[in-house]
């Protein structure tokens, strides 16, 4: 089968696309025919020199070739022995931790994976489970937004911003929505009640929120805890930058959010999205609902990966960036 592989750590144009063998899957296993995948920031992170040896180390230190990418939707092809709950031919979706971005993959029938309905197409299917499911996690979970609730999106336009915004209207709240001129009339369209501009207007200088949900990671603790009411909560989802590099900074701005929060009435919640099948379903009814659309950017093909880390890595896209198999 046709893959992206990664052969040492590196930037982006160290990935190529490769025959190598489709994976093996086992007795509570499917093989996945891919059809789309999605990319996130968590993929820069496996071609760290950190994520590339974790990597190797998850696969036994064989000189396997190590598959990049999370998000897939496809046809399940063949399923293991042991499989009740698919069968070749379904449609399904997910994610799991490296693969995607290959014909093929193998996924335990039990981990991140659910029946695709008819209604979404594997575009709209492979935008969902990272993005959407830190979204989700963020407002629902760790922000617990209630109706009537004042809440701010900073980073209102990417993956997770922009079902972030869609996810707490959903729940019932006034949401303000922070990104740049380009993306207002997006942030707009996800039915923002406000929007706030930042390159003309900082956030933390007024306002008064019940919950922030920030994925860009460019404030201090205090600048957030300004504009907090004071049982008010951040929740940290993630930082601004998309490098190889970008993950120990990002790291490092969570941790410092975090520490420098523990002894105030105001919280911030720093968390790691799990993927799972409840959730994911979650995403696929408020989806066919009409409550939630994935805002999709580009699509770029399997042999064009790399293009699509670099235009990731620029760090402004509106919504997903989908690789189609
Ligand atoms: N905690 C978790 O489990 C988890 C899971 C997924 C992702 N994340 C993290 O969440 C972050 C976002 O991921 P993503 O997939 O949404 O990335 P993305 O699609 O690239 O979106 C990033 C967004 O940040 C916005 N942005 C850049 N500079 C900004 C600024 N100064 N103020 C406000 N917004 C700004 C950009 O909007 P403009 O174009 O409008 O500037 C862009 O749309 C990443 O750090 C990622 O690692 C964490």
């Amino acid at each position: 089968m046709k893959a992206i592989v990664c052969r040492k750590p590196g930037r982006p144009d160290v990935l190529e696309l490769e025959g190598i063998d489709t994976p093996s899957f086992a007795e509570d296993g499917l093989l996945v025919k891919v059809r789309a995948s999605s990319i996130n920031p968590v993929d820069f992170f496996s071609l760290s020199r950190v994520g590339f040896t974790a990597s190797r180390v998850s696969g036994g230190f064989r000189r396997k070739p190590v598959v990049l990418g999370t998000d897939f939707a496809g046809r399940v092809e063949s399923v293991g022995n042991r499989v009740t709950e698919f069968k070749p031919g379904d449609e399904v979706f997910g994610g799991r931790s490296g693969g995607a971005f290959a014909e093929y993959l193998s996924v335990p029938a039990n981990g991140a994976v659910v029946h695709k309905s008819a209604s979404l197409s594997f575009n709209q299917a492979a935008a969902l489970p990272v993005a959407a499911v830190t979204a989700l996690q963020a407002v629902r979970d760790h922000g617990k937004v209630r109706e009537g609730q004042k809440v701010v999106i900073n980073g209102a336009s990417g993956g997770v911003g922009s079902f972030a915004v869609q996810i707490a209207k959903a729940f019932g709240a006034h949401v303000t929505a922070v990104c740049s001129p380009r993306n207002v009339e997006t942030a707009r369209r996800l039915g923002a009640d406000r929007l706030i501009d930042y390159t003309r207007e900082d956030f933390t200088l007024s306002g008064s929120y019940e919950v922030i949900v920030d994925v860009a990671g460019n404030h201090s603790w205090s600048e957030y805890k300004r504009v907090l009411t004071p049982t008010g909560i951040m929740v940290a989802a993630g930082g601004s930058a998309h490098t190889v590099w970008g993950t120990n900074r990002t790291i490092k701005h969570l941790i410092g959010v975090r520490m420098a929060s523990l002894r105030s009435t105001q919280k911030a919640a720093l968390f790691i999205a799990k993927l799972n099948k409840a959730d994911l379903l979650v995403l696929q009814r408020l989806l066919v609902e009409g409550k939630i659309t994935p805002v999709i950017d580009r699509c770029y093909e399997l042999n064009r990966v790399p293009d699509a880390f670099d235009y990731m890595g620029e760090g402004h896209a509106k919504g997903k960036i989908i690789i189609n198999v």
